[in-house]
């Protein structure tokens, strides 16, 4: 059976999922539940000093969203939109004091680990923030540099605002890690920041882990009223933003191989992994526990396991940086792969009911003939592989082009093309035949 412990800065969790720093830790008692649920560890909803970041909470709106901007009533499918506003604990975070300590105890009891978030106004509050959670003997913090919302608080400065900015994550970081003797972890932000940067910055401040990412802001319509939903911006996230996180994920894995807590965009087992597989050490799972509760946590817990069983996979540490391992670094990689053009299965093609290759080659590298059989013009077709996929009968294969072909410039821009004062001129790119035979053939229907 496939071991689900994984070591992250310095700490054993016994599995990856812990819960993120949202409403189901806002309360000993709902930590309580999620640790009774499984979970390795729950990061406590932000500790402050904001007055106003308090008030928000208490006066948090939430609407959960379908994907045509409509309001879901009942069961929530899996491409929901989480939109919200809420800000942090509106428990001072002086009086959590006799809570964090019996919270953590319960936690470590069940093998888990109660782990803390601080927003502060300005550094001696992040500092006496941190203390605090260090002095109740929480074993790790997050610094939340990834909340959206005080940005559209008059007077406050935190949360996005900090994470927007390396010199001003790293300064508070160097500021909070010189004060703490437990590792320190930095939540970072999607929204309008350079992530890599400022992940880069925090490292060298001496954060011991990342968290990628919080959400994003947003802004939503009831186009039936006119109205915006929840009154103006909020918060925005859901299922639909994995693949955004993980473009950092995985870039702060290859580019800073520091440890990365996964957030923003899990929803089941299979977005777990995809984290893990990016780069991700342990994974935060938040709104979907807002919305199907704290009893969806050990499906996930049990799918990762029945997963690695499946696949053959031992451990959590043998599907680790799996993929951002072999991602390219960058796109000029693309030029040294090997060259491919499309060849149609005949036998198989369903042509000429389906058409569904044809439609989606912008290149004109498929026809059909008049007897419906569709033809692949190779001198046109720049192997992009879009046809391969989409064909439902798998009719569609990538044959490896040759040194020959190459050397004609089936596939390939002429030499000189670019050399300077020259034309930009190429056979198949050049804007005067791109679309001019689809010109072409639109025309006499459109007549
Ligand atoms: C209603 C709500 C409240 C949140 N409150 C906090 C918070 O207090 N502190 C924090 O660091 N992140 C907060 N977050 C962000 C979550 O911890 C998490 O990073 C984010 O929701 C993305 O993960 P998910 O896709 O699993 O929800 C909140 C998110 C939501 C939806
Ligand atoms: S590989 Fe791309 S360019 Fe070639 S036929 Fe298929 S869709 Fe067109
Ligand atoms: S998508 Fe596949 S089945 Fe459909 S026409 Fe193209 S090759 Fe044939």
């Amino acid at each position: 059976m496939a071991k689900l412990d994984v070591e992250f800065c310095g700490l054993n969790f016994k599995n990856p999922m812990v819960v993120a720093s949202l409403e189901p830790t806002n309360s000993p008692d709902l930590m309580k539940q999620c640790f009774d649920a499984g979970a390795s560890g729950a990061i406590i909803k932000t500790l402050t000093d904001i007055e106003d970041m308090a008030r928000l909470t208490e006066n948090s709106k939430y609407c959960v969203m379908d994907q045509e901007g409509g309001i879901i009533e009942g069961k929530v499918p899996r491409d929901f939109v989480f939109y919200s506003r809420s800000g942090y604990s509106s428990t001072y975070y002086k009086d959590w004091i006799p809570y964090l300590k019996e919270t953590q105890a319960y936690a470590a009891e069940r093998g888990a680990h109660l782990i803390g978030s601080a927003g502060a106004k300005d550094i001696d509050g992040w500092i006496d923030i941190c203390r605090t959670i260090e002095d109740c003997g929480l074993p790790m913090v997050e610094l939340n540099f990834g909340c959206p919302h005080p940005a559209m608080m008059p007077g406050v400065h935190g949360g996005s605002m900090i994470g927007q900015v390396p010199e001003v994550a790293g300064e508070v970081t160097r500021r909070v890690c010189e004060a703490l003797d437990i590792p320190v972890m930095i939540k970072l932000t999607p929204d309008q920041a350079p992530v890599l940067e400022v992940a880069r910055a925090v490292k060298e401040a001496g954060a011991a882990a990342v968290t990628a990412t919080n959400r994003y802001t947003g802004f939503a319509v009831d186009i039936e009223t006119g109205e915006p939903r929840l009154a103006g911006p909020a918060g925005i996230g859901g299922p639909w933003t994995k693949a955004l996180t993980l473009r950092w994920v995985h870039k702060i894995y290859q580019e800073l191989g520091m440890p990365i807590s996964g957030s923003n965009g899990i929803f089941d087992h299979r977005d777990a992994i995809e984290f893990i597989m990016s780069g991700a050490g342990i994974v935060q799972i938040g709104s979907v526990l807002m919305i199907k509760g704290v009893k969806w946590l050990p499906n996930v817990i049990k799918g990762i396991e029945r997963f690695m069983d499946e696949h053959g996979y031992e451990d959590i540490a043998s599907m680790h940086g799996l993929a951002a391992r072999k991602a390219v670094r960058d796109y000029s990689e693309q030029f040294s792969r090997n060259r491919v053009h499309a060849v149609v299965n005949h036998d198989t093609c369903k042509n000429p009911t389906c058409t569904v290759c044809i439609q989606m080659c912008f290149y004109e590298a498929l026809s059909q003939t008049a007897e419906g059989r569709i033809e692949v013009h190779t001198d046109n077709c720049i192997g992009c592989e879009l046809c391969l996929d989409v064909c439902p009968f798998e009719s569609i294969s990538m044959n490896p082009t040759t040194d020959e072909h190459y050397a004609q410039g089936y596939f390939r821009i002429p030499d000189g093309v670019f050399e300077p004062g020259k034309k930009f001129s190429t056979q198949r790119n050049h804007p005067d035949r791109i679309g001019k035979k689809a010109l072409e053939r639109a025309k006499p229907a459109a007549e």
